[in-house]
């Protein structure tokens, strides 16, 4: 028998750290699988999938720009991806259906809780940014029972809108980055796509501070924009998005698997190879 194949969608995808990440969960889980990169032209999704599956592949993970389109492609989908309104892992059915679920959102939620060690119950909780990354992890993030959410966004009615999506889930409000002037949050995550640019958002002086935990949603082998930025604000914590990337990683491979990898290992073997 093959080995089972599964795949990471997306455009660019040349720099993707999933195969690794789920070739070292194989090995460790001893599973028989084999994971590459597929890189999808930007008109071409539904076919590279519809292809995928025909050729017997048995999962999908699904990276930008593809997840909104990968929700509307699933034919039955989790409540956390439902709300997310982006799918970003795929699980073909015996009866020709789709299964869409998104494991972002509670990759991060691990990351900060079981890697980090950190409350989030009753916390003081900042996002920054409004777009799909950060609809992405609004759901897992309230299910903590923090005791308010702030979304701050450059764009003030994004913000608004997205709050009000999500407000039947617990305290989250929307702002705009002037509106944080003189407050404090325990915890601040960068959901913006600013650090493609190596950019910040453009805070007000004083929200990060030495009472702060920073989280940044993106990755890279120096740290981020949002990470210096944090640090030089005194934030008692700085962290990236690797643990998140692996956490998510985690849960897709146990989707597909019935299979439960050990995370550390993999977080450690990434962090040393830069
Ligand atoms: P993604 O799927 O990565 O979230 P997106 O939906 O395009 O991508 O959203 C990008 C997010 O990053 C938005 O919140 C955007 O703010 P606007 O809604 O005001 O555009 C935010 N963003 C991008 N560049 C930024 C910058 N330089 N400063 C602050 N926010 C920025």
């Amino acid at each position: 028998m093959p080995s089972d194949r599964y795949a990471v969608m997306g455009n660019p995808i040349a720099h993707s750290k999933s195969p690794l990440i789920h070739r070292l969960f194989a090995e460790q889980t001893g599973q028989d699988m084999v994971y590459e990169a597929i890189l999808v032209p930007t008109d071409g999704f539904a076919r590279a999938v519809r292809d995928f599956r025909a050729g017997g592949g048995k999962g999908l993970n699904v990276t930008v720009p593809f997840k909104q389109e990968a929700w509307r492609l699933a034919t039955r989908r989790s409540g956390r991806a439902e709300r997310a309104g982006a799918v970003n892992t795929l699980l073909p059915e015996d009866d020709g259906g789709l299964y869409g679920d998104n494991t972002d959102g509670v990759g991060l939620v691990r990351d900060l809780t079981v890697n980090q060690g950190m409350e989030l119950e009753g916390r003081r909780i900042l996002l920054i940014g409004a777009g799909g990354a950060a609809r992405g992890v609004l759901e897992p993030l309230l299910t903590q029972s923090p005791a308010q959410l702030v979304i701050a966004n450059r764009t003030v009615p994004r913000a608004l809108e997205l709050a009000q999506a999500f407000h039947d889930l617990g305290p989250v409000h929307g702002c705009g980055f002037p509106d944080l002037a003189g407050r404090r949050f325990d915890v601040v995550i960068n959901a913006t796509a600013a650090g493609l640019e190596g950019r910040v958002p453009d805070l007000p002086a004083g929200v990060i501070s030495g009472d702060s935990s920073c989280y940044d949603m993106m990755y890279g082998s120096e740290p981020t924009a949002f990470v210096r930025y944090a640090r030089a604000q005194g934030a008692r914590r700085a962290l990236d998005g690797l643990g998140m990337l692996v956490e998510q990683a985690a849960e897709s491979f146990f989707i597909w698997r019935g299979v439960r990898p050990d995370t550390a290992p993999v977080m450690e073997r990434l962090r040393n190879q830069g």
